[in-house]
């Protein structure tokens, strides 16, 4: 969090409640002259004044799918100047509505806003698995923002032993996607990423792999990108199909694209349920 955005307000618990409830923004912090709220990235403060001018600007939202743009809509039709709509320039999707005091508040997706989305804590919580994709192609600058995330991951003595395989090619998609028996992300996708490991490089080759994969899929999110981990794949198919050598380790070759929409998280048991302190024998 860099930083944070205040708006004077004569009716606190008001807007308050409208941010929350309607808005769906989290209630941050909650001091006696100052009420915090937080979506993402972004800090708004809430503070108490009496002045008549405190009621300007507008607050612009990005949310990072359009089904999310429908969600908040739900909630913020009696407010809503006009419904959820596509724009040509920018491509955008979202709508505008008014808050309690007359500010002017823009719900919107934009695919390609090149920004973080995520503050580390929702990075992690709110990841999904996506199958299903808008047909937006993801822009080579945006592809090669996540490559320079993705190349701290750890690896083993630093061996720096992996490598990410781009596929855009849709004949090629079709071809990932057919090998699977199983449902198929791939082919709805516009491109993927197949993360390799080189035992040449390293002697932990195949947790190199697996671990670059999984920061890939992170940094492809910090931006709203979804990924998925597909396991079950004809791995020697795979590798003759992209040219990678036979040696290679496949950890997976996940799809990637901006979500159709983002699923519920499937149930998670509660952190106490995979934690166990470990004393000394005695
Ligand atoms: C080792 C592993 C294998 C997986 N294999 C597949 C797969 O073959 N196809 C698929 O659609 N999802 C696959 N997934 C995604 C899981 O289904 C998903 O992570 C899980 O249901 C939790 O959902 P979430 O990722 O949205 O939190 C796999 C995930 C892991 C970690």
């Amino acid at each position: 969090m860099a930083g944070m955005m205040i708006l004077s307000t004569r009716i606190l618990k008001e807007l308050q409640a409208f941010y929350v409830e309607k808005v769906g923004m989290e209630l941050y912090e909650v001091h006696e002259d100052l009420v915090v709220l937080r979506h993402d990235n972004l800090l708004v403060g809430l503070r108490p004044s009496s002045s008549s001018d405190s009621a300007s600007g507008t607050l612009h939202l990005w949310v990072p799918s359009p089904q999310e743009v429908d969600q908040r809509y739900s909630m913020l039709k009696p407010y809503a100047r006009g419904v959820p709509e596509w724009s040509t320039s920018p491509r955008a999707y979202g709508f505008t509505a008014q808050d309690p005091e007359g500010r002017a508040l823009i719900i919107q997706y934009q695919p390609g806003v090149h920004f973080p989305f995520f503050m580390s804590d929702r990075l992690l919580v709110t990841r999904r698995s996506i199958r299903e994709f808008t047909e937006d192609p993801v822009p080579d600058d945006l592809l090669w923002k996540i490559f320079e995330l993705s190349r701290f991951a750890p690896t083993s003595r630093n061996s720096q032993s992996y490598t990410y395989w781009v596929i855009r090619d849709r004949g090629l998609l079709d071809y990932l996607g057919q090998i699977r028996k199983e449902s198929d992300p791939i082919s709805r996708a516009p491109m993927a990423i197949a993360i390799t490991a080189d035992p040449q490089k390293s002697k932990r080759y195949e947790q190199d792999a697996v671990i670059a994969a999984y920061h890939l899929m992170l940094a492809a999110w910090t931006f709203g990108l979804g990924t998925c981990w597909i396991a079950a794949m004809n791995r020697p198919d795979v590798k003759e199909a992209l040219g990678i050598p036979m040696d290679h380790y496949v950890a997976t070759v996940t799809p990637l694209g901006f979500p159709k929409f983002v699923p519920e998280a499937p149930p998670r048991r509660p952190a106490e349920a995979m934690v166990r302190f470990v004393n000394a024998k005695k």
